[in-house]
């Protein structure tokens, strides 16, 4: 590469630009309300973790822990990772502080994760997934409630067209019944199969349920339903499960193939699909994983929780041209100043404004008063305030309410020690 050829971003890697933060801070705000009003505290993990975590808590047969992470030695040749997700940071930041020992927690946390898959229209290499985790509770009240607040999410976002779907995986004996049974069904067309699906019915056989080629979705349709292999305590709670869907008003489909791409799900999963955006229609994805705590180190704590994938909400969002209100980052006020003192005063009654609680820009740097007016109007700021060389004299300002032809004020002057009262009570009567 020559000295001066420009320097792109890594290819699945993307810049949110500020035309676009507005609405991911907009999507994180209402999340991040959701969560705390269904009393949930936010944790912060480190990007990168030992490769063990990952290795022994998501699954070494997935495609995530075989093909797809960010693995480095760093400089003491230990093996590390850049986090493919964020359930296996959390349980070990968990155990490592001691917050599952005879202890119930709700947690959520937001950040970019990693995963080297190709790049297509909602699959990115790095990516940001807000989640919530709960741990200490086996009984499907936990499962809908965590449903309950990704529902809210997304009704909130006037999300549409996204649906629930659940499934049961059962425990590891319902899944070793149900494994047999499926090889030995898929065994007898094995030719017809997929090469991937060929391959993992030696490996992961659940997972060819998930398959997109259509030839062997269409040898899945006979297949056998985990359903029919569930333990009488797993049919129960999955049955409770719905029942409290119900009463909550929270619409879902049964999906007995809904297996997820993460080795470490028992009992209830499940996903919600978009019906228009694509391959990667999946907003959110989740499920009980009551053996991984016990798994990484810790004692045995049952445990159940979402990701969204927000690159994918936010454009879905975008695209069905959601009606939300995004609160405009655009000044209350513009500040413009002409001459060297009126320069300083503009400065420190900018600080004074924005103590107020006003938001304030300030025109920086040389311009004449016609030029810094039109970039006040291109602002959308209500209201400017003026600092001429004349009022830098005597302390005072002008107050000119923008874009008002039936102005009565056309200017009116202020001291500048009141322009913070009077500014404010000008703007609620705007
Ligand atoms: P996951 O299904 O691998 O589950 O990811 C959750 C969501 O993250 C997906 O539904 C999708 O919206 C988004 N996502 C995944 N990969 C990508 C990608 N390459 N580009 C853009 N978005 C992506 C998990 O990660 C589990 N940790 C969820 C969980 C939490 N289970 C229990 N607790």
């Amino acid at each position: 590469m020559s000295k001066s050829a420009t320097i792109k971003a890594v290819r699945g890697m993307n810049d949110i630009l500020p035309t676009d933060s507005a609405l991911w801070l907009k999507v994180e705000r209402i999340c991040a309300q959701i969560f705390s009003q269904h009393s949930y505290a936010q944790i912060r993990t480190p990007l990168i973790e030992s490769t063990h975590l990952f290795a022994r808590s998501i699954g070494a047969d997935t495609d995530i822990v075989s093909k797809e992470m960010y693995t480095f030695a760093d400089r003491n040749g230990d093996s590390l990772t850049l986090r493919p997700e964020g359930t296996a940071s959390t349980v070990r930041a968990g155990i490592e502080n001691g917050l599952f020992y005879n202890q119930q927690q709700r947690l959520w946390y937001v950040g970019p994760m990693f995963r080297h898959e190709r790049p297509q229209k909602g699959r990115y290499r790095q990516f940001y997934q807000i989640g919530v985790e709960c741990y200490g509770w086996s009984t499907p009240d936990i499962e809908a409630e965590v449903l309950s607040i990704s529902h809210k999410v997304f009704q909130t976002l006037g999300l549409g067209r996204t649906n629930l779907q659940i499934n049961s995986l059962g425990d590891s004996d319902a899944r070793g019944r149900y494994r047999e049974a499926l090889v030995k069904y898929l065994s007898d067309c094995k030719e017809q199969l997929d090469e991937d699906s060929q391959r993992r019915l030696e490996t992961n056989p659940l997972r060819i349920l998930d398959s997109k080629n259509q030839d062997t979705q269409a040898l899945l349709k006979e297949a056998p339903s985990i359903l029919n292999y569930l333990s009488e305590e797993s049919a129960k709670s999955f049955s409770d499960l719905q029942l409290y869907l119900n009463d909550l008003g929270v619409p879902f489909t049964i999906n007995s193939k809904l297996v997820r791409g993460l080795d470490y799900y028992n009992d209830t999963v499940f996903e919600w699909v978009n019906e228009d955006f694509g391959a990667q229609s999946t907003v959110c994805g989740g499920g009980r994983y009551d053996r991984m705590v016990e798994q990484l180190g810790g004692k045995a704590t049952p445990a159940f929780g979402f990701a969204m994938g927000l690159e994918r909400l936010v454009q879905i969002l975008q695209e069905q041209e959601a009606d939300i209100a995004i609160e405009g980052d655009s000044a209350d006020v513009f500040l413009i100043s002409v001459g060297a003192s009126a320069r300083r005063q503009m400065i420190k009654l900018q600080s004074n404004l924005v103590s107020a609680g006003l938001n304030v820009q300030c025109h920086m740097g040389e311009g004449s008063m016609k030029n810094q007016f039109k970039r006040a109007d291109k602002s959308g700021a209500k209201i400017a305030i003026i600092i001429g060389e004349e009022e830098a004299e005597k302390n005072s300002a002008n107050i000119k309410i923008l874009r008002r032809t039936d102005n009565p004020l056309a200017q009116q002057a202020v001291l500048q020690n009141d322009a913070p009262n009077m500014v404010t009570n000008l703007l609620k009567s705007l």
